[in-house]
């Protein structure tokens, strides 16, 4: 498409740049099919959140190609190098978007696409990155799984105005799309803690599963024996996550934290390395979503700022706040999860405060989950 007739295609070339200065996106192929698919065809309609720009943090825009379409506003702002957010569910929550397009070209780049190969994409979204794999691979080879109808539909017509028609499937990519397996690659653009059994029965041995495992990036490579292992890339991604329905049932962080505002067992410790090494952590945020599945860890903002965890499915609660050189922990149910919280920091303190790129995940043929520190040997195996 010429400047002429195509007013992004300036926006596309910008877009490029900046990827390429990231030092994300080197392979021409890559790069020619950011240049080309339109990604503002795939998101008529979008919120952007921009970060610290007003007194009380960051600020959201609202997008809207029927107001603003062809305007340098939405075209700066869908080419943008932002995720941007395209459905919220009805508590505000943020259900479906498009991907920071640097985190798009990370991954597609790890996916070491080959010529010939099949992909499964799970996480439809807006289909913009199926649109990059299909332009990259044909429409028979690109296979894309949407839990949500509605999203499926509309990202399958975006797909099609673009010129693109690979598979849109709707069901629950936990199962994989059995079908049209197996495949080379799987790529999941919605994250899990807990790579589906599916996905490794459907990927070809030799082939690759590309994953946000926990708040990890990971490229699992499967065998033959249906096992699959892999290092950690990098840590601090947290996709929006895998669920079975239409809509994501997890109620809002606050509600989940309201439990813990209930009466309690009140003790008092000096074990403070939980307060010492406290959210946003990016490697104890990821160790402790692996090794605690389900715990909801968060602060509250109140005097005294008080941290909280909550375990929904067993009841238990703990909050806990600095008393001079002591902590005060006040909890609830079977679970003692300011222990076990404990526990895994210093258990990553004793292996020399790794980094999530020095973890390695293998999955048995039985489907457990190894987590494993290559360079000490220390591996546990997973609930
Ligand atoms: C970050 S968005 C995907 C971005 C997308 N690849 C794109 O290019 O726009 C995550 C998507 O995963 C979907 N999703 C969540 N759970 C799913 C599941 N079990 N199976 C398939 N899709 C799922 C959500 O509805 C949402 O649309």
């Amino acid at each position: 498409m010429s400047t002429a007739l195509d007013p992004a295609a300036p926006w596309r070339a910008e877009l490029v740049t900046t990827l390429v200065n990231r030092g994300v996106l080197s392979d021409p192929a890559w790069r020619e099919a950011f240049a080309t698919v339109p990604r503002e065809v795939f998101v008529p309609r979008f919120t952007r959140r921009l970060r610290g720009k007003n007194e009380q943090g960051d600020q959201l825009v609202h997008y809207d190609h029927a107001t603003g379409g062809g305007t340098a506003e939405f075209l700066a702002a869908a080419y943008s190098d932002d995720s941007l957010v395209t459905r919220f569910n009805a508590t505000g929550t943020a259900t479906s978007s498009s991907s920071q397009p640097s985190l798009m070209a990370i991954m597609l780049e790890a996916l070491d696409i080959q010529p010939g190969n099949t992909v499964l994409e799970i996480g439809t979204g807006t289909g913009y990155q199926a649109a990059l794999l299909t332009h990259r691979l044909g429409d028979d080879a690109v296979t894309t799984i949407e839990v949500n109808p509605e999203i499926a539909a509309d990202a399958e017509q975006a797909l099609a105005r673009a010129g693109y028609h690979p598979s849109v499937v709707c069901g629950n990519g936990a199962d994989g799309v059995p079908v049209r397996a197996p495949f080379d690659r799987i790529i999941a653009t919605c994250g899990v803690l807990r790579i589906p059994p599916a996905w490794i029965t459907q990927t070809k041995p030799g082939g690759k599963i590309l994953a946000n495992v926990s708040f990890g990036l990971i490229t699992l490579t499967v065998t033959a024996e249906g096992t699959a292992t892999g290092q950690f890339d990098t840590g601090s991604i947290g996709f929006m996550r895998l669920h079975d329905g239409p809509t994501d049932p997890t109620p809002p962080l606050r509600d989940i934290v309201a439990m813990a505002r209930g009466e309690g067992a009140t003790r008092r410790t000096t074990t403070r390395l939980q307060l010492d090494y406290p959210l946003f952590h990016p490697v104890m945020d990821f160790l402790t979503a692996l090794i605690l599945p389900g715990v909801h860890r968060t602060e509250l903002l109140i005097d005294p700022p008080t941290h909280v965890l909550v375990d929904p499915a067993s009841g238990s609660w703990a909050r806990a706040h600095a008393d001079g050189a002591d902590v005060v922990v006040t909890e609830h149910g079977p679970r003692i999860l300011w222990d076990e919280l404990a526990n895994v920091i210093t258990e990553w303190i004793n292996l020399g405060q790794p980094d999530v790129s020095d973890y390695s995940l293998t999955i048995d043929a039985t489907g457990t989950h190894h987590l494993c520190h290559p360079d000490s040997g220390w591996t546990r195996a997973l609930p």
